[in-house]
C-alpha cells in the first residue's frame, strides 16, 4: 500500500478548508499544496495566507510543493503557515550551496525537507544532496497544471533514486506527483514509490474514500 496525497490543485476552491477535511475523512496520507508563482510555472495558485488559513482543517501533514523561483526566500515562511514537508525544485535553484542551506533550513525549523525534479532532470542530479533529503518528489508531468497525462518514462528516476539512497544509507521518502489514476497506478506502484500525489483522480471522484483506497492499493 502507498500514501496517498490528494492535490488541493484540483479542488473546489470556493470551500478549500471543507474540501481539505474531506479528503482528510478519506483516507489521505498528506495534504498535498501547490503553490505557482506564474514565473517558475506558467500558473499561479496560492501562497501563504491561504495555507495559514486552512491549516485547521486537517492534522494531517501539509505537503507543501513549491513551483517557484528564488525559493529559498519563501521557505522559512511555508514551515510557520503550517508545511510539514517543504518541497522545492532543484531546477529553480543554480547554486548547489544554496540548495543546501536551504533543506537544512527547512530541517532547522523542524520540518521535512524535499526537493522535485521536472521531467527531464536526470535523478541523479539529486545524487549530491541525499543526506540533507526527507523526501523527493518526481514529476511525472510538466510542472504548472493538474490533470495532465503522466509521463511513465519519469518513473525510472524512482528506482534509480531508491537504488542510491539505500546504497548510502538514507531514508527518504519517495514520491510521484502529476497523472496518478485508476489507470496508471499499477505502473506507479511498480516503481516503488512510497507516494503518490492525486488531484483529479480524488476531487474529481465521486467517492474519494473509494478512490484513494484504489489508488492506495489497499
Ligand atoms: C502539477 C502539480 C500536481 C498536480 C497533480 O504541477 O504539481 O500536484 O496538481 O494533478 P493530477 O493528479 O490531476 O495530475
Ligand atoms: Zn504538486
Amino acid at each position: 500500500m502507498i500514501k496517498i496525497a490528494p492535490s488541493i490543485l484540483s479542488a473546489d476552491f470556493a470551500r478549500l478548508g471543507e474540501e481539505i477535511a474531506r479528503v482528510d475523512r478519506a483516507g489521505a496520507g498528506m495534504i498535498h499544496i501547490d503553490v505557482m508563482d506564474g514565473v517558475f510555472v506558467p500558473n499561479i495558485t496560492l501562497g501563504l495566507p491561504v495555507v495559514k488559513a486552512v491549516r485547521p482543517y486537517s492534522a494531517l501533514p501539509f505537503d507543501v510543493h513549491l513551483m517557484i523561483v528564488d525559493p529559498w526566500k519563501y521557505t522559512a515562511q511555508f514551515v510557520q503557515a503550517g508545511g510539514d514537508y517543504v518541497t522545492f525544485h532543484l531546477e529553480a535553484v543554480n547554486d548547489p550551496a544554496k540548495v543546501i542551506e536551504t533543506l537544512k533550513e527547512i530541517r532547522s525549523l523542524g520540518a521535512k525537507a524535499g526537493l522535485s525534479i521536472k521531467p527531464a532532470t536526470p535523478a541523479s542530479a539529486l545524487f549530491p544532496y541525499l543526506e540533507y533529503l526527507d523526501m523527493i518528489m518526481v514529476m511525472t508531468v510538466e510542472p504548472g497544471f493538474g490533470n495532465q497525462k503522466m509521463m511513465p518514462e519519469c518513473l525510472a528516476k524512482v528506482q534509480e533514486l531508491r537504488a542510491e539512497a539505500e546504497h548510502r544509507g538514507f531514508d527518504i521518502l519517495l514520491a510521484i506527483d502529476g497523472g496518478m489514476n485508476a489507470s496508471t497506478k499499477e505502473m506507479v506502484w511498480a516503481a516503488g514509490v512510497d507516494m503518490a500525489v492525486a488531484g483529479s483522480a480524488v476531487f474529481g471522484a465521486a467517492d474519494a474514500a473509494e478512490m484513494i483506497r484504489v489508488l492506495g492499493g489497499a
